[in-house]
């Protein structure tokens, strides 16, 4: 079989040099890669470079091999072009059609997927002239992912940093996997909790469980590479890369996951709840680390209800034809527990899944039931948790329609 045909646009930033580590996974996955940068990236990393890292030529100007008419050929053959990085001015040429060198003109002979990964300083991602730019080409159906928030260039902070490479290389990887130029979560905004929460005992210790965080983040990257902005509400899920393009915002407890979620919620199209939430936090929080008494039992933990998430914005929907999904980690009757427990939550979809010790949790692979509240139940197969989590995301996007 032929390698998938990768086009890497890299445009004039700091972040270019980041691109070498997108073009090496690329490479080392089986994709056929032509880099094409625009001139100013070539201050930053050089032609040699992406040539010996790709093994194929590189040119940024039209006018190199016209016999072979590159500046349509390269776009027309790809199965997928992604600028990482793609500066103000890259996003801007893009958006307004402008056809001035070879990633230009790629960018207008392609007829495949095209994911756009920006870097720059954060006044610049912010100025309304990029916004509009960005909404333009997602109208499109180009994949935008957003910024990362971190260290820029110089001392200053914020968002506007190039998301890891490994990530953006993830996102291609769905985006090729899928395969079409349309994403269908495009304009959606979605929020996915993922983790376990930590209840409180002493400053020491805490009541929690088993959960990586790994299933809600294979949500949050599925869903940003189909195109739709994502808040990811992460319940101590230290360890794990921020998912590119994704708002990460990371709480504690469950009463702090309720609250990030009600947040968020408030403007999205769909909710799903992929984290372990504590049932139960203890009643009372010791100031001070509760000491052992020399020759007494210890005191018994008194537990205090938590706020039931799922329940309360499935009864209370933020908008209209909202759609909420809840996971049901079971161990025991898994199915008929599933059952009764979509009826109780009032959520639109439940994915039930098996869990134990060494089960579900912290690994790279589910499987699962989707039940429906319309009496719809969809199995899934043991794989991979983006798998099921793109088949909660195929239902999700038919309720949305
Ligand atoms: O994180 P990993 O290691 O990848 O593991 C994935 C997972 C097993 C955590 C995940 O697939 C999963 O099953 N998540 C749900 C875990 C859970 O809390 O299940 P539950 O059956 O106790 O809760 C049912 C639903 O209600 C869940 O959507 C939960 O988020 C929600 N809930 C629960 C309690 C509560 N107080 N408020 C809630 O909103």
């Amino acid at each position: 079989m032929d390698k998938p045909k990768v086009v890497l646009g890299v445009s004039g930033g700091i972040a270019a040099y980041k691109a070498c580590e997108l073009l090496r996974r690329l490479t080392e996955s089986g994709h056929d890669v032509r880099v094409v940068p625009t001139a100013s990236a070539l201050h930053f990393v050089g032609a040699a470079t992406w040539s010996a890292l790709s093994g194929n030529p590189v040119s940024t100007e039209v006018w190199d091999d016209v016999h072979e008419v590159p500046h349509v050929r390269i776009g027309q053959q790809a199965d997928l072009v992604v600028v990482a990085p793609a500066t103000a001015d890259t996003l801007a040429r893009a958006a307004h059609g402008l056809a001035d060198d070879l990633l230009t003109n790629t960018l207008l002979t392609a007829r495949c997927p095209v994911v756009f990964a920006p870097a720059m300083h954060t006044e610049m991602w912010e100025h309304p002239a990029t916004q509009e730019n960005v909404a333009t080409l997602r109208r499109r159906g180009a994949v935008v992912i957003e910024p990362a928030v971190g260290r820029l260039t110089g001392v200053d902070t914020g968002k506007g940093r190039l998301p890891d490479p490994g990530e953006i290389f993830e996102v291609c990887r769905r985006v090729l996997a899928r395969g079409v130029t349309e994403p269908d979560l495009k304009g959606r905004h979605v929020v996915v909790s993922a983790g376990g929460t930590r209840e409180p005992l002493d400053p020491v210790r805490f009541l929690g469980n088993r959960s990586s965080g790994k299933q809600g983040y294979a949500l949050a990257r599925t869903a940003a590479a189909r195109g739709a902005r994502v808040t990811l509400v992460a319940a101590n899920t230290t360890g794990l890369p921020d998912p590119a393009g994704v708002d990460v915002v990371p709480v504690g407890t469950a009463v702090q996951l309720r609250e990030a979620v009600l947040k968020a919620a408030a403007d999205a199209d769909a909710v799903v709840m992929a984290a372990a939430v504590a049932d139960f936090r203890p009643a009372t929080y010791a100031a001070g680390k509760i000491k052992k008494k020399d020759g007494q039992d210890p005191d018994p933990i008194v537990l205090a209800r938590n706020p039931d998430i799922l329940a309360e914005i499935s009864a209370d929907r933020a908008r209209p034809g909202q759609v909420i999904v809840g996971f049901a980690a079971e161990t025991d009757d898994v199915l008929a527990n599933g059952r009764r427990k979509l009826e109780r939550k009032g959520c639109d979809l439940l994915v039930v899944n098996e869990v134990g010790e060494r089960k579900t949790f912290g690994s790279e692979e589910n499987e699962a039931v989707v039940l429906g509240a319309d009496g719809t139940e969809i199995p899934v197969p043991y794989g991979p948790k983006e798998a099921l989590a793109e088949t909660v995301w195929d239902l999700v996007s038919e309720r949305l329609r």
